[in-house]
C-alpha cells in the first residue's frame, strides 16, 4: 500500500496510553499518523510522546493562532485519508453526536469530509447509558465506522464492555478502511440475522439465526474494499470494522433499510427473515384472561429477495440469495433462484447445526452451473463469496488457495 495519512484524535481515558502503540503499528504498515490530542488526553499522554512516535507536530488548541496559520482545523482533516478517534471518549461520541464544535477535537469532527472510525473506550455504566446508547446509533446513522468497545476488566475494578479494543484491532480495521481493495468504488448490501415480528409489546415471533455468516460476508466485502451497508436483525455480534450497520427489527423494516440503500452492485441476502409476522400486533400486552389460549393470525412477509430482485432501473447486478435446506439442497435452491429471481444461490444443509454455530457447508449455485465448498470456517466462506463476487462485478479477485 502507498503511503497513507490518518489524522489521529486522542481522547482522554485511561487507555490513551494504547494509542502510542496504535502511531507504531501504523507506521509499520506505511501509515503516518497526525495527531490532535485533546485537553483531557494530555493528561493521559504527553504532547512529548505522542509527537516522538508520529515524527510531526502534535495539535492541542483550537485557538492557537501559530497552529492554525501552519494548518487550520479544516485542512487537518483535508490532509488525512481517515480520521480515527482512539480512545473515543463518551464526551468526545455525545459531542459528535450533537454536532457540537467547542474545541479543536470536535471541530475537526464536524468539519471533515473523510470518513471516521471511532474505537470507544470508557466505563460499563457509562458504555451501557442510554444517551450513549443514543449517540452510538446516531454516529452509526451518521455513517461513522466503529471498532470494539472490547469486554473485559476495566481500570476502574469493573468488568464489561468498555475496554478499548486493542491496538492490533484497531490498526486493522483502519486499513480496512484504507484498502485500495478490488471491490473499491463498489457498494454492497447486505442482510443478516433473524428478523422479530411483535405479537405484543413484549413477545414476538423469530429464529434462531446468530447473524455470524452475514456479519462474516460483510466484513470479507468491506476488507476487500467495497462500501458495504449491512442490515441486520437483532444480534449479539460487533458491527464488523469497516461497514455500516443499520439495525432492524421487522422484515418490512429490514425492506425499508433495504430499499433506503440502493443504489448497491450487489445485493447479498443472508437474513433470515420470517416468512410471517402477526396480522395484528396487539398494543397493549395480551391478558391470560380465563378462557382458551389465544389463536395469532398470521400475515405473509414481504420477500426482500425477491424484492431485490425485479429487473428495473435499482436492481443491483448481482443479487445472491441463500437457501436453508434439510433436504434436496441442490434441487430446491435451484427452484428458489426461479422464484425469486436472484442470480445465485448459496445453499445450505441446515438439519445439523450450522444455525448459530461456526462453520458451514456450502454449495453455491448460479444459473448455469454450480460449485460444492467443503465444510469450513463461516469467516471463509464469506472470503470465497466475496472473491467471487468481486470476479463477477469485474475486480480483480486475488487467487484464493
Ligand atoms: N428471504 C427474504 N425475505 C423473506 C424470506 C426470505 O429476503 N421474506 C431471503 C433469505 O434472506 C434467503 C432466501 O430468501 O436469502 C431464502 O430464504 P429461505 O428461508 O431459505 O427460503 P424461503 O423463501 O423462506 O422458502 P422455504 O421456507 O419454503 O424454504
Amino acid at each position: 500500500m502507498s503511503e497513507k495519512r490518518v489524522l489521529l484524535v486522542i481522547g482522554g481515558g485511561i487507555a490513551a496510553y494504547k494509542s502510542l502503540e496504535l502511531i507504531r503499528l501504523l507506521a509499520k504498515a506505511n501509515v503516518r499518523a497526525r495527531a490532535i490530542l485533546t485537553t483531557a488526553g494530555a493528561q493521559f499522554v504527553t504532547p512529548l510522546s505522542v509527537g516522538a512516535l508520529s515524527g510531526d507536530k502534535v495539535y492541542q488548541d483550537l485557538f492557537d493562532l501559530t497552529a492554525e496559520a501552519e494548518m487550520g482545523h479544516i485542512e487537518l482533516s483535508r490532509s488525512a485519508d481517515l480520521v480515527v478517534v482512539a480512545p473515543a471518549t463518551a464526551d468526545l461520541m455525545a459531542k459528535a453526536a450533537n454536532g457540537l464544535a467547542n474545541d479543536l477535537a470536535s471541530t475537526t469532527l464536524l468539519a471533515t469530509d473523510k470518513k471516521v472510525l471511532m474505537a470507544p473506550a470508557m466505563n460499563v455504566r457509562m458504555w451501557e447509558h442510554s444517551a450513549t446508547r443514543r449517540n452510538f446509533a446516531r454516529l452509526q446513522a451518521d455513517g461513522v465506522h466503529f471498532v470494539g468497545p472490547d469486554q473485559g476488566d476495566m481500570a476502574c475494578g469493573e468488568y464489561g464492555y468498555g475496554r478499548l479494543a486493542e491496538p492490533e484491532a484497531i490498526r486493522d480495521a483502519i486499513l480496512a478502511l484504507l484498502s485500495d481493495g478490488p471491490l473499491k468504488g463498489k457498494r454492497a448490501l447486505v442482510t443478516a440475522g433473524p428478523t422479530i415480528e411483535a405479537i405484543d409489546p413484549v413477545r414476538f415471533l423469530s429464529n434462531r439465526s446468530s447473524g455470524k455468516q452475514g456479519y462474516a460476508i460483510a466484513a470479507a466485502l468491506a476488507e476487500l474494499g467495497a462500501e458495504v451497508t449491512l442490515v441486520s436483525g437483532p444480534t449479539n455480534l460487533a458491527a464488523p470494522a469497516g461497514v455500516k450497520r443499520v439495525s432492524v427489527e421487522s422484515a418490512d423494516q429490514m425492506l425499508r433499510a433495504c430499499e433506503k440503500s440502493l443504489p448497491v452492485d450487489v445485493a447479498i441476502c443472508v437474513a433470515a427473515v420470517a416468512d410471517w409476522r402477526p396480522a395484528l400486533t396487539a398494543s397493549e400486552k395480551i391478558k391470560k384472561g380465563k378462557n382458551s389460549a389465544p389463536a395469532i393470525a398470521l400475515a405473509e412477509n414481504p420477500d426482500i429477495l425477491a424484492t431485490l430482485s425485479k429487473p428495473g432501473k435499482k436492481r443491483p447486478k448481482l443479487v445472491i440469495g441463500f437457501a436453508a435446506e434439510t433436504n434436496d439442497v441442490e434441487a430446491n435452491a435451484r427452484a428458489k433462484i426461479a422464484k425469486k429471481g436472484c442470480d445465485w444461490i448459496v445453499a445450505n444443509d441446515v438439519s445439523g447445526d450450522v444455525m448459530g454455530g461456526d462453520e458451514n457447508e456450502v454449495l453455491l449455485i448460479r444459473r448455469d452451473g454450480a460449485e460444492a465448498w467443503p465444510r469450513t470456517s463461516k469467516a471463509e466462506v464469506a472470503k470465497r463469496i466475496a472473491a467471487a463476487v468481486t470476479k463477477e462485478l469485474g475486480g480483480k479477485a486475488r487467487e484464493r488457495k
